[in-house]
């Protein structure tokens, strides 16, 4: 009940704020979550997580937010962790993360990060899904950033722009000449996307840990310290109208 009143609250705080066009999220904290709610398979927290993931593209979309980018897992993530937990996080993203872009029409899908690094059914899955959502009209973009790094993103993007220059037949020097913040920009993972006006990360840790590297130089950073599923719509809420005062005091 006081929830919604300060729900609508905020709601109306906003109305007079500037907006980003494009929130990122770091959604950490998923298995320190599973422990405090008693749970001891971690895993639960994954899930509890790829859920919550649906609720959160609800407010954005619902706060008017165009464009959306979630950070699911880096490389040494799935590098690093134990195979149990890496297959129920896949697993995750084909029947929870995928599937919910495929079935709701607002959004339309893009993958970022080292594919190869995923299971060829998950690498599938994701590609099937940015295929179906691809020609949706009106739609808000949704990236997931899942094996994403972003210096590898920076080093795969230059590698593509010297193999396309390799393909063409262009000199080294040509390249160098060409290179530009534009051309290394034109070949990310996703070109075309406004860079993330506002990049939100949970679970009260205080680093960008290699999250958009390149797109995040000029974010507002909001470090929030509840665990992911956790998160509520208010906490999105208190970030947007951190975020439209802060730049409405800029711009004065
Ligand atoms: C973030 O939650 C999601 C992934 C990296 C897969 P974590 O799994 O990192 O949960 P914590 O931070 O250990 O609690
Ligand atoms: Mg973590």
């Amino acid at each position: 009940m006081l929830y919604r009143l300060y729900t609508r609250i905020l709601r109306r705080q906003l109305a007079g704020l500037p907006m980003p066009q494009h929130v990122a999220i770091a959604m950490d904290g998923n298995r320190r979550w599973a422990k405090g709610a008693g749970y001891d398979d971690v895993r639960i927290g994954h899930r509890f997580g790829a859920e919550h993931l649906e609720l959160f593209l609800r407010w954005c979309a619902d706060a008017g937010i165009k464009c959306v980018t979630a950070w699911v897992a880096s490389p040494s993530n799935l590098r690093k962790r134990d195979a149990a937990q890496v297959d129920y996080l896949m697993n995750l993203t084909e029947t929870v993360l995928a599937d919910h872009v495929r079935r709701d029409h607002r959004w339309r899908l893009h993958v970022a990060g080292q594919l190869d690094l995923l299971p060829d059914s998950t690498a599938r899955a994701l590609k099937e899904a940015v295929e179906e959502t691809r020609d949706r009209p009106d739609a808000a973009d949704l990236t997931l950033a899942i094996a994403y790094s972003g210096r590898l993103e920076v080093v795969d993007a230059v590698r593509a722009i010297l193999d396309e220059a390799a393909d063409g037949g262009r000199s080294l020097e040509e390249v160098a000449d060409a290179l530009s913040e534009e051309e290394i920009g034109r070949h990310l993972y996703v070109p075309g996307l406004p860079d993330p006006e506002l990049v939100i990360r949970t679970s009260g840790e205080l680093r960008m840990s290699d999250f958009l590297l390149w797109q995040a130089t000029r974010s507002e950073i909001e470090f929030c310290d509840l665990y992911w599923p956790a998160f509520r719509e208010i906490d999105l809420l208190r970030a947007l109208r951190t975020y439209g005062q802060r730049k409405l005091q800029r711009s004065r």
